[in-house]
């Protein structure tokens, strides 16, 4: 028996003709002498009727006999529903098929799980779930993400050949340098002793494509990070990785938004403004405490250094006389907050660094605080202006350096958004898309317990052209040609104009990050030699493509878009990954282990 429609495809028009749905059995109810099958396939559902007057009595036996999710394919004559009994909620809920023929294709055991009512489904314990994934895939949510998904990328390949873009692949056995993220090492068997490592990201093999002339390149790329795991990273993700010669940081904010708007029409029909806004670092950490922020949720931060020069409550005052700063935010309508939240909040801040976290409850038109016994009446009148200060307000403050009082004021913005939306005081609708780009972040940052500067980003990113004097002489003040895109809070992608100038970067490895030079010759010498063959100008980013995804779907962890994810401690709970593996292979690859004698679990 062929399939000839699928189960979301029936309608009333279908009615009379004979019809042969394949798929599994959702549910099966058996009433007043009848039985109704529910056959599901990727597409939908469709009942199915099996009446023992019209039947052999075998067939209908086996159906009786059927179980939830056995394989089937069934022959029957379609008709309309009898009056009251259409089921809206699924598409070819005004039909059923009056069975005649059923073929049992496979039979199913009794499922660790149920699968029918997909609700049900998602509360079960993840790890059952990805233990079973095949069945977890089976959720109409789940099947949609990877529809999605598999639709999005077509739409990405389109554009970017539209836009005159080579895709090319480039090598999952790279070698290590390590300066970015902990590596996952390959050991070579032919070679004893020497490692392959998987790519973090293809970023030199693009800049090397740039010096072939390749011009325009893009990668749907698989990456390898050994990082802590959280909902929004795992240990491989793929990439929407672009690179291009010729270009300025304006070509890729243009290319970029032409990229999301054409993915968000495509994905879920919605016109994306464009040019997106854009903040530069110093902005979004004063503004939001945080280089992604998530400008959906209000609550921004307000300075208050001048304010509290002189005041007479030391903690502000005296942070600001060591040259520090004193931030607050206004946290609408949470003077509610219980004690726990409060405590929960300090500790948080605390963290972060903070060595408090003062607070003013507004209450019953009063503010509530041990501090505010310290405040002038200027002081006071500079807040309720500067926060808008109203009846049931909470206000949150930190004092410290300048980049250590606004992260940690990010954080509580955060923690506060979080309690407001679960008390339905904050409400974001589900189609709001806060796109925005950040741009001119700090090159280098300065590693205090190594004493030595690092890449914000990578060492590959370009200086701003008037900052390259700087590099050697005050690297703090050396600006990147870096840029981040954020969605919502989460960071979609970055990228930057390279180095192209085999000197500057030299400079860059051996000087400002403090490189051996054999050890930049070892690692980087290919493509420093590159670079002086006739290295165009050149510049790129790469999408994380598994949050784009989730952003899409509205879920918050990329577990969901991922068919075969990993938990949070790496395993792949399903083929029981990673494994050990017998003695000849560790002879063969000259590997001697030294196992600590309690392994990690799953
Ligand atoms: P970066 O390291 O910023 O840049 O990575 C780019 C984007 O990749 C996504 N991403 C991840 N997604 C899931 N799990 C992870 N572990 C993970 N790590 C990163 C993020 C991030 O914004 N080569 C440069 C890009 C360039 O300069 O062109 C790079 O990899 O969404
Ligand atoms: P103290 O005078 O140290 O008891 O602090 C008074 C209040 O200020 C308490 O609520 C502390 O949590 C808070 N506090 C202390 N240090 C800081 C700081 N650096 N920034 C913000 N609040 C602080």
């Amino acid at each position: 028996m062929k399939r000839t429609h699928h189960c979301s495809e029936l309608r009333t028009e279908h009615a009379g003709q004979t019809v042969t749905l394949s798929g599994w059995v959702h549910s099966r109810r058996d009433l007043g002498g009848l039985i109704f099958i529910d056959i599901r396939d990727r597409e939908g559902r469709t009942q199915t009727v099996f009446d023992p007057s019209d039947l052999p009595p075998e067939t209908f036996e086996r159906a009786s006999t059927l179980r939830s999710e056995a394989v089937v394919s069934v022959s029957g004559k379609v008709r309309k529903r009898p009056d009251g009994t259409d089921n809206l909620k699924i598409a070819s809920g005004q039909v059923e098929v009056m069975v005649t023929n059923l073929e049992v294709l496979n039979q199913a055991e009794v499922l660790p799980f149920p699968v029918d009512d997909p609700e049900v489904t998602a509360k079960v314990n993840e790890e059952l779930r990805l233990q079973h994934r095949y069945l977890d895939l089976r959720r109409p949510e789940m099947v949609r993400n990877l529809r999605l998904r598999s639709k999005v990328a077509t739409a990405t390949r389109v554009y970017f050949d539209e836009q005159g873009f080579l895709e090319v692949e480039t090598p999952l056995l790279f070698k290590s340098t390590p300066e970015g993220a902990r590596e996952f090492l390959v050991p070579s068997r032919v070679h004893p002793g020497q490692f392959y490592a998987l790519p973090q990201s293809p970023q030199q093999f693009k800049q090397i494509l740039m010096v072939a002339g390749v011009e325009r390149y893009f990668q749907l790329a698989k990456c390898f990070r050994d990082e802590d795991l959280r909902a929004d990273r795992q240990p491989e993700f793929t990439q929407v990785d672009v690179e291009m010669s010729f270009i300025e940081r304006q070509d890729i904010y243009d290319l970029i938004e032409g990229l999301l708007k054409r993915i968000w029409k495509t994905a879920l029909d919605i016109d994306l403004p464009t040019p997106f806004q854009r903040l530069s670092f110093e902005e979004a950490l004063n503004r939001f405490g945080i280089d992604k922020p998530d400008t959906r949720l209000g609550m921004e931060l307000v300075d208050f250094t001048e304010e509290f020069r002189a005041s007479k409550f030391k903690v502000f005052s005296g942070a600001v006389a060591n040259g520090g700063h004193v931030k607050a935010l206004n946290a609408r309508g949470l003077a509610d907050a219980t004690q726990g939240q409060i405590e929960a909040m300090t500790e948080c801040a605390k963290s972060f660094g903070a060595k408090g976290l003062a607070f003013i409850k507004v209450e019953g038109g009063e503010w509530k605080s041990p501090i505010v016994k310290f405040f002038t009446e200027e002081e006071k009148a500079a807040l309720t202006k500067k926060l808008d200060i109203q009846e049931g307000d909470l206000i949150l403050f930190a004092a410290d350096e300048w980049l250590a009082a606004c992260e940690i004021l990010g954080r509580i913005r955060l923690y506060c958004a979080d309690v407001l939306q679960a008390q339905g005081k904050l409400v974001i609708p589900k189609d709001r898309f806060d796109f925005l780009w950040v741009v001119d972040f700090p090159l280098l940052s300065f590693d205090k317990e190594q004493n030595r500067w690092y890449s914000s980003h990578h060492p590959f990113t370009a200086p701003v052209a008037e900052d390259i004097p700087l590099l050697t002489t005050d690297p703090r003040k050396v600006r990147g040609q870096h840029y981040d895109v954020v969605v919502n809070g989460v960071e979609l992608g970055g990228g930057s104009i390279r180095i192209h100038q085999p000197d500057v970067q030299k400079t860059v490895f051996e000087q400002v990050l403090q490189i051996p030079p054999d050890l930049v010759q070892a690692r980087f010498g290919y493509m420093l030699e590159a670079f002086r063959y006739g290295c165009p100008p050149h510049g790129g980013i790469a999408l994380g493509f598994d949050r784009l995804l989730a952003t899409l779907c509205g879920t918050s962890s990329i577990r969901d878009v991922i068919a075969f994810p990993k938990t949070a401690k790496g395993a792949d709970l399903m083929t029981d990954s990673p494994a050990p593996v017998e003695p000849k292979q560790l002879r063969d690859l000259h590997i001697d282990l030294k196992v600590p004698k309690k392994e990690p679990q799953g």
